[in-house]
């Protein structure tokens, strides 16, 4: 028998925090050539919050501090920090370290991951890896500002993303609990990266090679090819959730709760019925808050958490998408 797939974890605690400002879709249409009608037909998305401007690590420790309130535990028992972001404030120092002083984490080790909007599965990956290698209590925040990268000008992409953040508190399950990943990545070429923020560094080597031929034109911000984006996306999200069910022994029956990224309901949808999922096991929250990238599913445990919809021995598969082309899915009973 795998015995390690019963190395698995447990969920103390929960938080997330959006930011004020609602922005609907008709709030776009004031300031671009779109409408209401087209956002939620092609997206499914009514709604998004925006950070105006503020720095990424607020909303991080706000979700954080509701996460350790919720798991009653103070600041001091956390022994590491586990942040997810695609949207730092700090090129360096990494986010973790922000929240760990803000929050007064003193006995935390501190670290930053980024894989785009599959960070949080890929994060969980990670932090089970950490609690089996001697780490008690990790406090796991991902927390996204992408009004930071978004290009106001481009309706295609403008509309879909917006901002937020989730925390999980996470420790050893004391029984055997299932805990399964399945991460892959679909290369894309330097040149072409499909999905992608360029860092726009000031060059000042003075050795500078006169020789060295620049890439055609990144863009500015953030820079997306939607269709080639949503093809990879319904293929990924099926792969990957077949995948884990697959290494865990487990049908897409067996699964009590689904929990996908949520970039576009479409995609959610066309997936959903190529693995044969019934719509009522699967969680959207994409209406309210449009793509928060890897906040998405802390966002989305806490509100199952707030709606009394998490119950000891579910088992919950976590499958998504993002930039990379980076794609997974975890299953973890709790
Ligand atoms: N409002 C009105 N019209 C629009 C808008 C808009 N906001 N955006 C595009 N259009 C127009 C286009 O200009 C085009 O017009 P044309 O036919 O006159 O040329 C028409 O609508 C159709 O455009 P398409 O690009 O074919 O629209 P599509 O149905 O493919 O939807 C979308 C576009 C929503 C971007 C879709 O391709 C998609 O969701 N792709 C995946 C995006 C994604 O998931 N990104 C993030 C993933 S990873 C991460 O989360 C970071």
């Amino acid at each position: 028998m795998n015995q390690e797939k019963f190395r698995g974890i447990k969920i103390t605690g929960t938080g997330s925090y959006s930011p004020p400002l609602k922005v609907a879709n008709s709030d776009l249409a004031d300031i671009l050539d779109t409408s209401d009608e087209w956002i939620i037909s092609r997206t499914g998305i009514k709604n998004r919050y925006y950070n105006e401007g503020r720095p990424n690590y607020l909303m991080a420790v706000k979700a954080a501090e509701l996460a350790l309130k919720s798991a009653e535990t103070n600041a001091s028992d956390i022994d590491y920090i586990l942040f997810s972001t695609s949207t730092p404030d700090f090129i360096y120092p990494i986010t973790a370290c922000l929240i760990q002083n803000v929050i007064h984490a003193e006995n935390a080790a501190c670290l930053d991951i980024s894989s785009a909007c599959t960070g949080f599965v890929a994060g969980l990956d990670m932090a089970r890896g950490l609690l089996y290698s001697g780490y008690n209590k990790i406090l796991f925040v991902a927390s996204e500002c992408l009004t930071q990268h978004t290009d106001f000008t481009d309706r295609a992409s403008c509309v879909l993303f917006g901002d937020g953040a989730g925390a999980v508190v996470l420790e050893r399950a004391e029984t055997e609990k299932i805990f399964t990943s399945y991460l892959r990545v679909k290369g894309v070429s330097p040149d072409k990266p499909v999905l992608y923020y360029k860092v726009e560094y000031e060059f000042n080597c003075p050795f500078e090679d006169k020789t060295y031929k620049k890439p055609a034109e990144y863009g500015k911000r953030l820079q997306m090819d939607g269709k080639e984006v949503y093809k990879f996306a319904v293929e990924a999200m099926t792969e990957a959730a077949s995948a884990v069910c697959g290494k865990t022994g487990l049908t897409a029956d067996d699964i009590d709760l689904y929990i996908p990224h949520q970039a576009n309901i479409r995609i959610i949808q066309t997936a959903v019925k190529a693995l044969g999922i019934p719509p009522e096991k699967v969680y959207i929250n994409i209406e309210e808050h449009g793509n928060i990238s890897s906040a998405c599913m802390p966002v989305a445990l806490d509100e199952l958490s707030k709606a009394g919809k998490l119950k000891a021995g579910m088992k919950i598969c976590f499958a998504g998408f993002g930039a990379g082309l980076t794609y997974g899915a975890v299953i973890m009973e709790i």
